[in-house]
């Protein structure tokens, strides 16, 4: 059974793509520091092995029987990139450089950095960003992706196939959840209250893909002719996807069975580029879903009370919470206990 190194397999896009690994018949192993709890993953078994470890002191022995990595290890967003900007180049830029070497030298066959089409940033209307376009990266996050994907991929070579994936803005259902994501947030925000929350001015353009979708581009990556993929770079997503976000939330409001009404928010946000998906779609693979699908999936989930919003599922918030609670633990704690010692 070939084996799959996945770094960051607790996370949203993780926990999707760890069962997809499985089912596919690869064996698994997942580093993560699980952030958000271990229990969202399959129980390990003799074809998934969880491993507790900050990419930041990732080792050779973690890449033992190891065929493929897909690391998608990181501080998953613009405002936790800000506020913890030191960890992000650690752990987004130089550990994501650091285990492409480690596996390189350790013998993987192939490297897959699932990395984001935000780093082209503010384009100028009309323009449509290919993979050869100038990048824009506008934030800490952006420009750590930026510097990741320069940092990975010069080490292709013959015996050793490394591609970047600038993932579209990702939505939909996953295990670990994220409602600090568009299309997932509006949804959230659109059933729970009547009242869509949209992010000024709604004229930004904003490529979007399905978290199946992008778990099934990874695992295509794995297996693409490597003279086609290697030491290249992929926008994920489609056309269909390519939304600007004042449509996207009539089209939220629209599939939700409900009268939905807009609510703005926010300053004006600068974001915005409108991206092409040819080269990923010339070699055969194909994003399946749309931002209909999610919303209805999403709104099921939580009408079923399968979803429901808790501080888990606002990325930055959880970890300020971590960080703040470490703070009250450390103060009251002693001899490795609170009331029990
Ligand atoms: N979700 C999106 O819209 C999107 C879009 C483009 C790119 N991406 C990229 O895809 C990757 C995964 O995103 P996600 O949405 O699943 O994020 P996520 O925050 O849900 O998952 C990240 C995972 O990495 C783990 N992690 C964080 N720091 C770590 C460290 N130092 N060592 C070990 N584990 C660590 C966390 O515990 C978590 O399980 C990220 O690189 C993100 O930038 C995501």
């Amino acid at each position: 059974m070939e084996r799959v190194l996945v770094t960051g397999g607790g996370g949203y896009i993780g926990t999707t793509v760890v069962p997809m690994l499985l089912e596919a018949g690869f064996a698994v192993r997942v580093l993560d520091r699980y952030f958000f709890g271990e229990d969202l993953l399959p129980e390990p078994s003799d074809q998934l092995e969880l491993v507790k470890q900050d990419n930041r002191r990732i080792g050779i022995e973690h890449f033992a029987n190891v065929d493929y990595v897909i690391d998608l290890a990181a501080v998953s967003n613009d405002p936790s990139g800000e506020l913890f900007q030191q960890a992000t180049w650690q752990i987004n830029h130089l550990a994501r450089v650091h285990t492409a070497n480690l596996a390189k030298e350790a013998g993987v066959k192939r490297y897959v950095l699932p990395s984001s089409c935000s780093i082209y940033g503010f384009q100028e209307q009309g323009v449509i960003c290919t993979e050869k376009s100038e990048i824009n990266p506008l934030t800490t996050y952006a420009k750590a992706n930026g510097s990741a994907e320069r940092g990975v991929l010069p080490l292709a070579d013959e015996r050793f196939t490394a591609v970047v994936l600038r993932q579209s803005t990702v939505y939909g259902l996953s295990p670990r959840m994220r409602l600090d994501l568009a299309i997932n947030g509006m949804t959230y925000g659109a059933w729970e209250t009547g009242k869509l929350p949209l992010l000024r001015d709604g004229t930004q353009w904003r490529p979007m893909v399905h978290v199946r979708d992008t778990a099934a581009a990874q695992i295509f990556m794995l297996t693409a002719p490597a003279d086609k993929v290697s030491g290249q770079i992929f926008n994920v997503g489609s056309e269909e996807n390519n939304y600007q976000l004042g449509p996207l939330a009539e089209i939220i409001a629209d599939t939700i069975p409900k009268d939905i009404e807009i609510e703005w928010y926010g300053e004006p946000d600068h974001r915005s580029y409108q991206v092409n998906f040819d080269k990923i779609e010339s070699l055969g693979w194909k994003a399946k879903r749309n931002a209909k699908d999610a919303t209805l999936e999403i709104y099921e989930a939580l009408e079923s009370e399968k979803l429901s919003k808790t501080s888990k599922t606002i990325t930055l918030q959880w970890y300020q919470e971590l960080v703040k609670w470490r703070e009250v633990i450390r103060k009251v704690e002693m001899y490795d206990g609170i009331m029990e010692i």
